[in-house]
């Protein structure tokens, strides 16, 4: 049953977010045959949630090069200047990609709206539907993907299939047929989102379990800066409802934050760019405050625009609060950090390959090295599309002579399994276990112990049979491949924060990869990267 049947498909894409839906859609229009497998329905992805925007120096102000400093300078000494630069500089026609795929961006008085967001140094955030930028994209793309490519939904890939260190297929778990099939392809695309499901509270969907990372690092490609998990300062948690993003752009228009003693407190932490200070500093902040007054929000005011301009703007936004009995005009919204994207992935160059031939990796799922630590607002979406439309170039039209695959990068660590007759986990308490222990402000005696948690979990895992059985394998996975990078990494830097070393540290200037090699797990430290941080970019 999971022998591969003769390659139908040039390749097959998993997911069906941006990054999934844009690869397909390039590639079917360079004349390859494309099937997209996504696990839930077509829209059930990150991308639909999307509310501040896509970054793009396309402003006559801007220039790319300043949108190339932003994002290096919020990236905390990691960024890969080279793909960061391909990132700006390619930016404005993959742009021009997603409107000839029918997205209608906003515009005022007939140039292109552009919106502010936390440490761009300009307004270069285009989006649409106001706070609905994501929803916009996806249906746009979708409805095109529908119309034009094969798409197999309820559809779960669960494992990558090699022959002689190439792809050789894809093994799929169909809902309808409750059993596995198997589709021989050469090249496989990854584009599954990130792993917010690793935690208890996250903005993320729940379709964001991490399957892309978890099923690379199977097969033996190698998986980098998983220790690097972005909180989200503004999420709108309520008792029984699903999280709900307040879109930073609020801050961009000029919100502020406030503790429960009324004071407004991101001055005190960050005196020049306040409440537009990087993500991390914000949702640490925001945390203390939480913590020194025994709350579990602080308040984002934004009462100084009227209703009228904060449902034209922020039309989701503005509803969902009223449905849950608060006016942004009158009222403070109670807000509190939550996991928002994984900035590590399945490493990739930048033409998107993996170190495994003929295995893609494309969007969140995805590690280029553009985020660094720290992940600039908005530069996720842009670079799901920019990285997209360079590897389906390459996987089109490989290098000839097709160079050898890239060694791995340094010496392996064995990551060892604990033999366990203990209780297989449920999915929240592994949840809960990384909000407590991995979460945004973290100890070595609390990863420690969940390190070893997870390593018992691990070994307890039943053999999947169905898609919660996979996913609980999947979050597992990146859990501990997480915890076991930020064990490690032995000091502060971006958004991983540990009490025990608060500062940065010049030896920890390089990118911790994890490889399974075909005997067994490991682990592998990169050596030391290039980039030019400073010890003074501390947390
Ligand atoms: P996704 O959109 O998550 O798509 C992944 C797809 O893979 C889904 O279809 C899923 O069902 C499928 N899949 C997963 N596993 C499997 C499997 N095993 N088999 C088959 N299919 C599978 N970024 C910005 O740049 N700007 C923003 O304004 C912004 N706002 C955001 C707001 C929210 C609330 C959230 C959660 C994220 C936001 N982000 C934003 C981040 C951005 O939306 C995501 O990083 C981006 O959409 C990821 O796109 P993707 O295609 O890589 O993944
Ligand atoms: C937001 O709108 O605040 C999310 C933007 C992002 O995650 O880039």
């Amino acid at each position: 049953m999971t022998s591969p049947q003769h390659s139908e498909y040039d390749l097959v894409v998993v997911g069906s977010g941006i990054a999934g839906l844009y690869a397909a859609l390039q590639a079917h229009e360079a004349g390859a045959r494309v099937l997209v497998v996504t696990k839930g329905g077509i829209g059930e992805a990150s991308t639909r949630y999307a509310q501040g925007g896509i970054a793009a120096a396309v402003g006559p102000e801007d220039d790319p090069a300043d949108h190339l400093k932003d994002t290096i300078d919020a990236g905390a000494g990691l960024v890969d200047e080279e793909a960061a630069r391909i990132l700006c500089y390619e930016a404005a026609p993959r742009i021009a990609d997603l409107v000839r795929y029918g997205v209608n961006f906003d515009s005022d008085n007939g140039a292109v709206a552009l919106g502010r967001e936390a440490a761009h140094s300009r307004a270069r955030i285009l989006h649409a539907r106001g706070d609905a930028t994501g929803l916009e994209i996806e249906l746009s793309l979708s409805s095109l993907a529908q119309r034009e490519i094969a798409i197999l939904e309820h559809t779960f890939a669960t494992r990558i299939l090699t022959d002689s260190g190439r792809v050789s297929g894809v093994e799929v778990f169909v809902r309808a047929e409750g059993g596995r099939r198997v589709f021989g392809t050469p090249r496989v695309v990854l584009a599954t989102g990130g792993a917010g499901q690793m935690y208890r509270t996250t903005t993320n969907p729940p379709v964001s379990t991490g399957d892309g990372v978890a099923l690379a690092y199977e097969c033996g490609a190698e998986v980098m800066d998983m220790e690097f998990t972005q909180f989200h300062p503004t999420a709108l948690v309520l008792p029984g409802r699903p999280v709900f993003l307040i879109s930073e752009a609020v801050r961009g228009e000029g919100a502020q934050l406030f503790n429960a003693k009324g004071e407004r407190f991101m001055p005190r932490y960050d005196p020049d760019r306040a409440e537009l200070a990087p993500r991390d500093v914000v949702a640490r902040a925001a945390l203390k405050e939480m913590l020194e007054a025994g709350s579990d929000h602080v308040l984002l005011d934004v009462t100084a625009y009227d209703a009228e301009w904060l449902a034209a703007r922020f039309p989701s936004i503005y509803a969902r609060c009223l449905e849950s009995g608060l006016d942004m005009a009158k009222d403070r919204i109670p807000v509190s950090p939550a996991a928002h994207y994984t900035m590590g992935g399945v490493r990739t160059n930048t033409w998107g390959e993996t170190t495994l031939r003929g295995l893609f990796a494309v969007g969140e799922t995805a590690c280029t090295g553009v985020h660094g630590a720290n992940r600039l607002a908005s530069n996720s979406l842009l670079e799901t599309v920019v990285f997209a439309h360079r590897a389906v170039e390459r996987l089109l039209n490989p290098p000839d002579p097709t160079p050898p695959p890239e060694a791995p990068t340094a010496d392996a660590l064995v990551l060892d399994g604990l033999g366990s007759d203990g209780e297989a986990p449920r999915t929240e308490q592994v949840k809960e276990l990384m909000w407590r222990e991995v979460g945004i402000v973290r100890t070595g005696e609390g990863l420690r112990d969940a390190a070893e948690q997870l390593r018992r979990w691990a070994s307890a895992v039943p053999v999947p049979t169905d898609r919660e059985g996979y996913e609980l394998r999947s979050i597992i996975t990146c859990a501990r491949l997480a915890t076991e990078a930020a064990v490690r990494r032995e000091e502060s830097r971006g958004a991983h924060f540990r009490t025990d070393h608060p500062w940065p540290r010049e030896q920890w200037r390089r990118h911790i990869v994890f490889r399974r090699p075909s005997d067994g797990p490991s682990a592998t430290i990169t050596p030391e990267s290039t980039s030019t941080d400073r010890e003074s970019a501390r947390a």
